[in-house]
């Protein structure tokens, strides 16, 4: 069973925002656990919800803290949010339909990690560049 790794790299020095994407991939891990070890139906779409509800509220927050700072590509890394959201809320439907097949489960697990990760190393990332480069008063 293919589960998301932590890796080093995906820290990028905002503990607020290195947390949740910490938390993220936890949850996520927990989720696919869960699920491949024999949760019912009903749990799947609680432990699923509770998933999609984590990371709407991590992409809020990450928006607001880079509005916050006068980050001048914030609506371009919401529109990258935005498709992220769909994307996931199509696997969901997905996971849904083929009752939690293990062939969805894994390809669950590989899009996670190859959208998350390449939206923290690209996108999350050249955020955290600019926001390093401010003066303590622009914070
Ligand atoms: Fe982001």
């Amino acid at each position: 069973m293919h589960l998301n790794i932590w890796k080093e790299k995906l820290e990028l020095g905002i503990d607020v925002l290195d947390e949740q994407h910490f938390e993220f991939f936890k949850q996520a891990n927990k989720f696919l656990i869960e699920v491949k070890f024999g949760l019912n139906k009903q749990a799947c779409l609680e432990s699923m919800s509770f998933l999609e509800y984590y990371l709407l509220s991590h992409f809020h927050q990450e928006f607001a803290f880079m509005k916050e700072s006068g980050y001048p590509k914030y609506r371009e890394h919401q529109a990258s949010h935005d498709m992220l959201k769909i994307k996931i809320k199509a696997m969901f439907l997905k996971m849904e339909e083929q009752n939690y097949s293990d062939e969805v489960l894994e390809e669950f697990a590989k899009f996670l990690e190859e959208w998350i990760e390449k939206h923290i190393l690209e996108e999350d990332y050249d955020f955290v560049q600019y926001y390093k480069s401010l003066d303590e008063s622009q914070k």
